[in-house]
């Protein structure tokens, strides 16, 4: 079985896999399934989030793994986020809490705050997950500073729930910022990353700083399609450069624009709800680009950003 390289955190000094599987759209109903055959392919990072709505089916196919002899807890990195509507102290437990009971585990390996937006609270027991709206379908501020929310972050470390924490969808004077009152500065940044939003500049960042950094959406705009938001992009997956090193290497253009990735220190997370794509997206260990070839994907940048609440709320414009 294919063991992938791992990336040290900080603090703890915890092995985090540089190739996980992501839940983002990972559909409901076949969910389970979805995770335990990701489990028994050899995948040990699973990446979810209060928001994916399918917490509760992920961990029937993690547990279920534990119980076949699969895989042991220990063995497994799971990764969840808290949700922006509960970024006041009292909530960050309660839901860190509820969030753990829905996979049927008792910590985190990781807990992001999954963005640095704050937002008025909704009774999971009104909505759950909550998304970005109210009721009247509007999106609705709330004053809760993010000082306030990472150092009850730090509480989850404290009493256990959590062993490592970090952000998503973090910029330079975010980061900085945390860092100015952090007890546990936050290990990771997760972040999307592809050929056509490069971030050379944050990727520099923090590695100055000691964070590691989860790309997500990998593939590009192909995660997008279904949603009607790839910008009207051209597909990654389809692109003559990228196509051109996969037919080099014998690999897909999936598997290259991972390798891109992860031969840059990055840790990916591809998710498929296909299985086929699942294992092909584990495979990006066996090969190694040319420094002409990365420099060749890294030249698409055009600072595309498929995933902008601005597009939601221009008042919450955080990449502004
Ligand atoms: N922190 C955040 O704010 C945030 C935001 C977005 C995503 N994420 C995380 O990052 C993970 C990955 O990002 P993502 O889901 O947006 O995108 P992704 O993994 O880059 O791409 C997924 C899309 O590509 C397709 N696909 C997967 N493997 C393929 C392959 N080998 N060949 C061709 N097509 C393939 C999938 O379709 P099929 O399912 O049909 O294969 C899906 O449409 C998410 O699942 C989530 O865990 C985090």
């Amino acid at each position: 079985m294919v063991r992938h390289a791992t990336v040290a955190l900080k603090r703890t000094g915890q092995q985090m896999p540089l190739v996980g599987f992501g839940l983002w759209k990972v559909t409901r109903a076949t969910c389970a399934d979805t995770v335990y055959n990701a489990l028994k392919a050899g995948y040990r990072l699973l990446d979810g989030a209060g928001d994916y709505g399918n917490e509760k089916e992920a961990g029937e196919g993690l547990r279920r793994a534990i119980a076949d002899g699969v895989v042991k807890r220990e063995e497994v990195w799971v990764t969840s986020k808290l949700w922006n509507t509960f970024h006041k102290r009292e909530h960050v437990h309660a839901v860190a809490k509820k969030q753990l009971g829905l996979w049927g585990i008792d910590y985190f390996d990781l807990f992001l705050v999954h963005f640095p937006i704050a937002l008025e609270y909704v009774d999971p027991a009104h909505r759950y997950p909550p998304e970005w709206w109210g009721d009247d379908k509007k999106v609705h501020l709330a004053k809760v500073p993010l000082q306030e929310t990472w150092q009850t972050m730090e509480e989850l470390v404290d009493a256990g729930l959590a062993k490592n924490i970090g952000v998503s969808n973090c910029q330079g004077s975010i980061l900085l910022d945390v860092l100015r009152y952090a007890r546990y500065e936050p290990a990771v940044n997760q972040v999307e990353l592809h050929p056509y939003l490069t971030q050379e500049p944050l990727i520099k960042l923090c590695k100055t700083l000691g964070i590691a950094i989860t790309a997500y959406s990998s593939l590009g705009p192909q995660s997008y399609v279904e949603l009607g938001g790839d910008k009207g992009a051209k597909n990654l997956l389809e692109h003559d450069i990228v196509l051109s090193v996969a037919s080099k290497h014998g690999k897909t253009t999936a598997q290259v624009l991972l390798r891109w990735a992860v031969q840059q220190g990055l840790a990916v997370i591809p998710k498929s709800n296909n299985h086929e794509r699942l294992l092909q997206n584990f495979e990006v260990d066996q090969f190694t680009l040319t420094e002409d070839e990365e420099k060749a994907i890294s030249s698409l940048n055009i600072n595309l950003r498929l995933n902008d609440p601005a597009d939601i709320d221009p008042r919450i414009a955080i990449f502004a």
